[in-house]
C-alpha cells in the first residue's frame, strides 16, 4: 500500500525572519512514517521543518507551510492509498507575508491572520484512508470523536498534550483510538514507536 505522512509543525511567515509555529518536534509522525516502511509500503513523509533522520526506506519531502503542506499531499494521493496526518498544521497565517524583514518601526504591532486549508478535510471524499491525531488540552475525547466524525476518518488518535510524557517533543506518547461510533481504545503510557506499531496494526486490520 502507498503511505503518506504528514509530520512536524508548519511555519507560517511575517517575513523571511519571523513565523507563526507550534512545538512539534515531528517525533510521532517520523515513527508512523518508520514503522510504515519497515512493514514494507511505499512510504512518503511529508514533513514540515524539524531536526530529525529520514527513516529507512522512506522519501521525504521537506515544506514549511501549510499550503506547501496540502499541495504536496496532494500530489502525492491516489486512490487505495493511506493517509496519516500527524502534523501539527498552522491554523492561520498572516494575512500579507513580506518578501524583506519589516522594520520594527514601521509594524503597529497588530497582525491580521487568514485561516490555512484543512490537508485532512480537503481529502474528505477522496477513495484512500484517513487517520487523524488530535492534540488536546480539554475534552479530549469529546473534541476528539466530533473531529473524527467532521474529516471522516477511520480512527483518530487523541492524546492529552499537557498530560505528563504525552505529546510535543518527548519521546512517549498516551493515546486513545477514537472511532466515528464513539467507541475507544484507550493505551497505556508507551515509547511513540510502540504507538505508531499500533496505528499500523489497526490500519493493517482492516
Ligand atoms: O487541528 P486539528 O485538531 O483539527 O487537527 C486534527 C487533524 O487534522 C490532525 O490529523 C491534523 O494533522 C489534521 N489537520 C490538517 N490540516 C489542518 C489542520 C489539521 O490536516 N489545517
Amino acid at each position: 500500500m502507498k503511505f503518506i505522512i504528514t509530520a512536524g509543525p508548519t511555519r507560517e511567515h511575517i517575513d523571511p525572519v519571523r513565523f507563526l509555529s507550534n512545538p512539534s518536534t515531528g517525533k510521532m509522525g517520523f515513527a508512523v512514517a518508520a514503522e510504515a516502511a519497515r512493514r514494507g509500503h511505499e512510504t512518503v513523509l511529508v514533513a514540515g521543518p524539524v531536526n530529525l533522520r529520514t527513516p529507512s526506506g522512506v522519501r521525504r519531502i521537506d515544506v514549511v507551510s501549510a499550503r506547501d503542506m496540502l499541495a504536496a499531499v496532494k500530489n502525492e494521493v491516489i486512490d487505495g492509498a493511506v493517509f496519516v496526518g500527524v502534523a501539527a498544521v498552522a491554523d492561520f497565517r498572516p494575512k500579507v507575508s513580506f518578501d524583506k524583514k519589516q522594520k520594527k518601526s514601521v509594524m503597529t504591532g497588530e497582525l491580521k491572520l487568514v485561516r490555512n486549508p484543512d490537508i485532512l478535510k480537503s481529502l474528505k471524499s477522496v477513495p484512500i484512508t484517513r487517520v487523524g491525531f488530535a492534540a488536546e488540552t480539554n475534552d479530549v475525547l469529546a473534541e476528539a470523536s466530533r473531529k473524527c466524525r467532521e474529516k471522516n476518518l477511520k480512527f483518530i488518535v487523541a492524546n492529552d498534550v499537557l498530560a505528563k510524557g504525552s505529546g510535543f517533543g518527548v519521546s512517549t506518547n498516551r493515546v486513545t483510538f477514537v472511532y466515528p461510533d464513539g467507541s475507544l481504545k484507550k493505551f497505556p503510557l508507551m515509547s511513540k514507536r510502540r504507538v505508531a506499531e499500533r496505528i499500523l496494526d489497526e490500519i493493517d486490520r482492516a
